[in-house]
């Protein structure tokens, strides 16, 4: 047996233990018994949960429930979870506060309204429910101990430990500097607690990097990398604290490596796709799983995750596995085997080739092959290729990535994201700054270029859970058409539109276009439309990150005299004077401005002017030394060669757009 298998298999068993979750309504808590023990499957988030259709069945069970008993509270508090997973968060409320009135002081009800009022960002009060409901049950978070407490005092904690500049600590109350060991041994940490918690919160970040230093100490290298790696996708806010951690296991591993043998160890960028590959294949699941349920929903209100399973194994739908994860033997992870093997395979699996179906066949085959390789034969190419004006193929990660090259300039741009990271008129240089440490694995946003923030800038007006800046720089877009014009430039036009994903963050119907125009000039026009039969509310920004050769040498003009909120300084109305110069860290909205900015770029000689429609606010970013070393996608020095300049819905510079109607904000980059 392989020895990562064997650690595989230990570390399989010490999770197995049956557990109890924070269950709170009539059917979960048989349902806590189906779901996985199995720690590799938990990193991955790949286990059973219910999706919307379920929960849309609960909300028309427990109606006929509630009609024929308008006090079963078991049925009111099902109801209350269903408008809560459903993001429908006032209604929920309304049913917890009947339920308060007629039955008060329940353990479930206050538990619920823990998990609400997290879900909200309002964590004291969060703290204040789950406090309430441990002390109604002590015994109720069996399997989970206090620590969906701790994580909500910990989430409460998260500005003051980055502004405060002390060392920050996990939600344990244990601080990352002081090692893995100090976490793993600590009298508080828990394994079975952890991992209900995992499946309580799969998006709780802190919670893999607590983990990953409990496989780390168990000396299982290969899951600890991962659940860092997880932890690190989902946004870690100390994401250099896993840097470390990462670093120290790849050292770990370079001592270990036989490399007479033959192997190697794989790239961080390598293992990073390789896991981020492995995320959308159980998100994938998730998806389907979450499908093959609506199916078997027959209006009883239940759905046994085993059923579900079993249909969709019958349907063909494997569960995806993660058993080959030996990032020592680098070359295995790829090829099934060291090199010279995998060789000899390849070439006798030619000669068979040959001889069984012939030249001709063998030709065609190998034809076919370059054309998918070199993108000629892909569909893409096929319709919006415009004789190769715009090329299609895969770039990093895997992601599809449309290439345009026509007699003014040349540019990049990904359809996840809807991303231009590339922007370069002939002769001239790159505009447009990329991060070396972008992270090309969806969800996450590509770290530099032209990231599109929509329908809100910055965190969500009420939820902090869901995605900082929207979700559009998120998601895959699809091309939606492409042109030359006469005089050359190309236009290629990308397009999102609302399906169940964005509406499990933004409840409304939509079509959102992007419009990129390339020529000596990079147009871009967001195009925000309402195809639904209620109003929507849309921010948002086009957040270009600009090269610049040197900050120390570089100024932005254009906003001199106008406002801005300082989001440094708790938002303080601030008034700019002259030029701004970057010599510590910057993020401001300068409001009521509809004015072009020039960013001059004296130790490049080179200015860019950005000029804007349909925005009356811009904002102007950079990170500065810390903020660099905080995040993870973005390489400590990188501050010294950008800023960001983004013509932005932003604040109260707000659109409202009715049933049929659009919104255009146009961000053109004119490079002098
Ligand atoms: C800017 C915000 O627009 O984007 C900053 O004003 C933020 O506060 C920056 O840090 C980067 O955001 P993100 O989500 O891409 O890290």
């Amino acid at each position: 047996m392989k020895r990562s298998t064997a650690l595989f298999l230990i570390v399989v068993q010490l999770f197995a233990r049956p557990v109890g979750a924070c269950v709170n309504t009539r059917y979960s808590r048989a349902e806590e018994e189906q779901i996985t023990g199995d720690v590799v499957r938990l990193i991955m988030g790949q286990f059973a949960h219910h999706g919307p259709a379920f929960y849309q069945e609960q909300l028309r069970v427990t109606a006929k429930e509630l009609a024929a008993d308008p006090d079963n509270v078991e049925a009111r508090n099902d109801r209350a979870v269903a408008f809560l997973k459903l993001a429908r968060y006032n209604e929920a409320i309304a049913e917890f506060e009947k339920i308060e009135r007629t039955a008060p002081n329940r353990y479930r009800t206050h538990a619920n309204l823990g998990v609400l009022h997290k879900k909200l960002g309002d964590f004291p009060r969060a703290a204040e429910h789950i406090e309430k409901s441990l002390a109604i049950q002590p015994g109720g978070h069996l399997g989970l101990g206090d620590y969906y407490l701790r994580m909500i005092r910990w989430l409460g904690r998260i500005k003051d430990m980055r502004n405060s500049g002390e060392e920050p600590v996990n939600f344990l109350n244990i601080p990352y500097a002081a090692g893995s060991a100090a976490t793993a041994e600590a009298a508080v940490t828990n394994r079975e607690f952890l991992e209900t918690l995992i499946k309580a919160d799969h998006r709780f970040t802190d919670a893999l990097f607590v983990l990953g230093d409990v496989l780390l100490e168990a000396g299982d290298t290969e899951l600890a990398y991962r659940a860092y790696e997880r932890a690190r996708m989902l946004d870690h806010p100390f994401s250099d604290r896993i840097r470390d951690r990462q670093r120290q296991i790849r050292k770990r591993w370079e001592k270990e490596l036989p490399r007479k043998e033959g192997y190697i160890l794989p790239g961080t960028r390598f293992l990073r796709d390789e896991i981020s590959r492995e995320t959308r294949q159980a998100e994938k699941w998730v998806a389907a799983f979450q499908a093959q349920e609506a199916k078997l929903l027959d209006g009883s209100g239940k759905a046994d995750f085993a059923v579900v399973k079993s249909a969709l194994k019958e349907a063909g739908v494997e569960e995806p596995t993660y058993l080959m994860a030996s990032f020592i033997k680098g070359e295995e992870i790829n090829h099934g085997g060291p090199k010279e093997n995998s060789m000899w395979l390849v070439g006798a699996g030619l000669v068979v080739l040959l001889l069984i179906v012939g030249g001709g066949f063998l030709f065609a085959v190998i034809r076919r092959a370059i054309g998918r390789f070199t993108g000629r034969d892909d569909p893409l190419n096929l319709r919006f290729g415009h004789g190769g004006t715009i090329r299609f193929r895969r770039g990093l990660g895997g992601l599809t990535r449309a290439t345009i090259r026509n007699e003014h300039a040349t540019a990049e741009v990904y359809l996840h994201g809807g991303h231009v990271t590339a922007f370069q008129p002939h002769g001239k240089r790159e505009v447009l700054w990329m991060s070396e440490d972008a992270v090309f694995a969806p969800p996450k946003a590509i770290r530099g270029g032209v990231p599109v923030c929509w329908p809100w800038f910055g965190p969500h007006p009420t939820d902090p859970d869901k995605p900082q800046h929207g979700f559009a720089r998120n998601q895959r877009w699809s091309v939606n058409s492409a042109e030359m014009f006469a005089d050359g430039r190309t236009r290629l036009s990308l397009i999102l539109r609302s399906d169940a994903h964005t509406r499990a963050h933004w409840p409304h119907v939509f079509e959102l276009e992007l419009d990129i125009i390339v020529g000596r000039e990079l147009r871009l026009e967001l195009v925000s439309r309402n195809t639904g039969e209620e109003p929507f509310v849309v921010g948002g920004a086009l957040h270009t990150y600009f090269a610049l050769d040197d900050i120390n040498r570089a100024r932005v003009e254009g906003l001199d005299g106008r406002e801005y909120l300082d989001q440094l300084d708790g938002m303080a109305r601030k008034r700019q004077d002259g030029a701004i110069r970057v010599a510590e860290e910057v993020d401001r909205i300068y409001v009521d401005t509809e004015d072009e900015c020039r960013i001059v770029d004296e130790a490049a000689d080179r200015e860019i002017h950005v000029g804007k429609e349909g925005s009356r606010s811009t904002v102007v970013w950079n990170p500065w030394t810390e903020k660099s070393k905080r995040m993870g996608d973005y390489p400590d020095e990188g501050y010294r060669t950008m800023i960001c300049i983004e013509t932005t819905n932003a604040d109260e510079d707000l659109h409202t757009v009715e049933p049929g109607g659009e919104h255009r904000m146009v961000q053109v980059i004119s490079p002098a």
